[in-house]
């Protein structure tokens, strides 16, 4: 790929803008077509990001011939229809978090990006920073002992809005499924680690919430995973606050304090407080990129080795946390008919 692995997005909200603010750091990727519900959208994002080309459709931007692979950023009930659409087109696919609002649906999705011979990754930026990385290592050699506890939270206070995605249902509402996936899959990450693999399930699982009144949607919930080998997770996350974005490591041997466990920035740094040790140490681990340039790094140097899945983040680690996500809704009464 001489000229790098050319990029489509479907979308142009938040997320969407950041992703392509970020990949013209890329060393492997370049943007070269945007699409958007409507053309008129798509020719001012087009315009922002220096000329790429503007597809007033979705299904246009799957027709490009150009496009090798897409970045599938609008809201969560839409990812299965698109992610279907874009695997019959050939196109690789990274798709945004969480993959579906159901795990049968994000199981169907991988199912035919295998079928189809196209790469799928859950687009969670973060399982791409070094940091992670250093953290699973930390756990895997025992630099604080034997894991015991995790603690994580994503939390952010984002005033009630029954229109805004956040909260309605019809556009995939709710804390759990929007912020409750990182923490879920954090814990799941550093559990496996503490067992040199890659990830594990929990197998005891206790969610509790409270659901907004107008849209039925949990607007804060905490949980408790126990997994197999003696580790408990503490996680919670909420749109209704208050703010916290966080998670620790407790091991026989010591604590690691994570200050941005989901969005390292380019120069993220944790404390790790070894308990026969006088003084913390600080950890700093730089980014080779900005963040969400390395997830299409990611997806661009399994492509040219020749894999389908990107190792950070791979489809069957997605299943793995949409059921633990399923299960906690459950608990809570939330349901998408979407
Ligand atoms: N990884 C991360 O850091 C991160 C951060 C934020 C969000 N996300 C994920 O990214 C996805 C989008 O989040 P966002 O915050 O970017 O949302 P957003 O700002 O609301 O943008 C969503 C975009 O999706 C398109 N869209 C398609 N159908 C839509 C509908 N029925 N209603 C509204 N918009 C629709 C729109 O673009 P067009 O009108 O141009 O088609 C819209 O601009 C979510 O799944 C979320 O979980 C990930």
């Amino acid at each position: 790929m001489s000229d790098g692995l050319q990029w489509g997005i479907l979308g142009t909200g938040t997320i969407a803008r950041r992703f392509a603010s970020d990949i013209r750091e890329s060393r492997t990727s370049r943007l070269v077509a945007i699409g958007s519900r409507a053309q008129e959208t798509a020719d001012r994002f087009a315009a922002e990001f220096g000329g790429v080309r503007a597809h007033g459709s979705y299904a246009a931007l799957l027709a490009d011939p150009t496009v090798q692979a897409v970045y599938i950023a609008p809201p969560h009930p839409q990812h299965l229809e698109w992610t279907l659409a874009a695997a019959a087109a050939g196109k690789h696919i990274l798709c945004e978090k969480p993959l579906a609002v159901r795990g049968s649906d994000a199981q169907r999705m991988v199912e035919v990006a295998r079928r189809r011979g196209v790469l799928l990754m859950e687009a969670f930026m973060y399982r791409c920073h070094p940091q992670t990385a250093r953290l699973a290592e930390l756990i895997r050699s025992g630099a604080i002992g034997e894991l015991r506890m995790i603690d994580a939270t994503f939390a952010v206070d984002f005033p009630f809005d029954a229109a805004h995605r956040a909260y309605n249902r019809e556009l995939g509402g709710g804390g759990i499924l929007d912020l409750g996936c990182y923490p879920v899959s954090f814990a799941r990450r550093m559990a496996g680690a503490a067992q040199g693999r890659a990830f594990v399930e929990p197998v005891q699982f206790k969610g509790i919430g409270r659901l907004n009144a107008t849209t039925h949607v949990d607007e804060y919930a905490a949980a408790v995973a126990t997994f197999g080998n003696g580790i408990v997770a503490r996680l919670a996350c909420g749109f209704a606050g208050p703010r916290e974005i966080c998670a620790r490591l407790h091991g026989t041997g010591g604590l690691i304090e994570i200050p941005t466990p989901f969005f390292p920035g380019a120069e993220a740094r944790f404390t790790l407080r070894r308990a026969d040790a006088a003084e913390p140490e600080e950890i700093a681990v730089p980014a080779p990129g900005p963040l969400y340039a390395l997830e299409a790094d990611a997806v661009a140097d399994a492509l040219a080795r020749g894999e389908r899945e990107v190792a950070a983040m791979t489809p069957a680690d997605t299943l793995g946390n949409m059921a633990v996500l399923d299960e906690w809704l459950a608990q809570l009464g939330v349901s998408y008919e979407c």
